[in-house]
């Protein structure tokens, strides 16, 4: 009797197996043989006893006669599965066996969810290929359960992260007219930049992401500074430099927006390491960071802001021009040009400005 088919077990936690049947030979033969192969097997003579050692104890397997005193085995089959949750995984299969072949019987146990059907005497090695295939099959519903599972949890953080974030965002819009529309457009072109560059999707949307966030930190600065019409002091441009580390605390506990705290935070961070906060330098500047800094310089200039409406394309590229190497990373500005040149850049953000255009030397700093 002993096994032909050898059962890995070091795969799988499901143990535990419970024969059901009424002639005491049988159910200790079977119970025998599964623990040979590596089962804890508990036994029942019948529906009532199996439901109650059911009802205390998981198992991932019951083996049942059909043709029992109380409750058949179809019977039982029908109540267990009244006592588990619908696509619970963990919830035990069912293998019915009879004494009494018949094709009906084997019709209502598969009809009934019966995971196969034995007729008496049945081969070991048939039983043991049969086992073998369920626990697959588990092992594969269980992983896509907890897939699923995993996929409704991120959403569902998901989603009230983005509820708060926007939340968040519509309140620096609140404290800013200007800013209204400028957190997407950064989002866009630089999503442009991105894949123009090459990036991976992923990484395009975490630029798009970052892009539509990265001034969210705006929410700790005051008003009167945020909308000031003229030159800000120094102690007031001290309290503008806190914006991107404020904004990246503000998202790095939310774990859907965690990816997006590096470029927010470092995105005034400049190529010859002048910039803030942390006066990183060249690549030490995450990439994501330094295509964000071009995008935001280039709506910034090319929009209306509190203090000045929007400059010309041909004036906004030149500034960027002339800040590649210094300012700006080189292949990110050259990225910028060629998408300007094949006009994926300015069109799209005429809508952000007014009709009143003003001369050059009224330029302020762009962010
Ligand atoms: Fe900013």
């Amino acid at each position: 009797m002993s096994p032909a088919v050898t059962l890995s077990f070091a795969q799988t936690d499901e143990r535990r197996i419970l024969v059901v049947d009424d002639e005491p030979a049988v159910r200790n033969m079977l119970a025998v043989f599964l623990r040979r192969l590596g089962f804890e097997v508990e036994t029942a003579p019948d529906g009532e006893s199996a439901l109650e050692v059911l009802r205390h104890a998981e198992f991932f397997l019951v083996i049942s006669d059909v043709g029992m005193p109380g409750l058949s085995g179809l019977e039982l089959l029908k109540a267990i599965q009244g006592l588990a949750q619908p696509n619970d995984p963990k919830a035990p299969d069912v293998i019915i066996v009879t004494g009494k072949p018949g094709e009906r019987v084997a019709v209502e146990a598969l009809r009934g969810g019966a995971y196969d059907y034995f007729a008496k005497p049945f081969s070991f090695d048939a039983m043991t290929l049969t086992v073998k295939r369920l626990l697959e099959r588990r092992k594969l519903q269980r992983e896509a359960h907890e897939y699923h599972t995993l996929l409704v949890r991120m959403e569902s953080e998901g989603e009230h992260a983005r509820q708060a974030v926007q939340a968040l965002v519509e309140a620096v819009y609140a404290k800013d007219r200007y800013t209204r529309g400028h957190m997407e457009r950064v989002g866009r072109i630089a999503g442009k930049l991105g894949t123009y560059m090459g990036k991976s999707e992923e990484e395009v949307q975490i630029l798009y992401q970052a892009g539509t966030l990265h001034d969210i930190g705006k929410i700790g600065t005051p008003d009167h500074v945020l909308t000031k019409p003229s030159s800000l002091t120094e102690s007031e441009w001290e309290t503008i430099r806190l914006h991107p580390t404020v904004g990246a605390n503000i998202l790095a506990p939310i774990s859907a927006l965690r990816h997006v705290c590096s470029p927010v935070k470092c995105h005034h961070e400049r190529w010859d390491g002048s910039g803030y906060p942390d006066k990183l330098g060249g690549e030490d500047i995450p990439e994501s960071a330094r295509i964000l800094a071009v995008a935001d310089v280039c709506d910034a200039l090319f929009s209306d802001r509190a203090y000045r409406v929007g400059l010309p394309e041909s004036t906004v590229r030149e500034i960027i021009r002339a800040g590649r190497g210094s300012h700006f990373d080189p292949a990110a500005c050259e990225a910028l040009e060629d998408l300007c040149e094949a006009g994926q850049i300015f069109e799209p953000l005429v809508s952000s400005r007014s009709d009143r255009r003003v001369p050059d030397d009224e330029v302020k700093s762009p962010c």
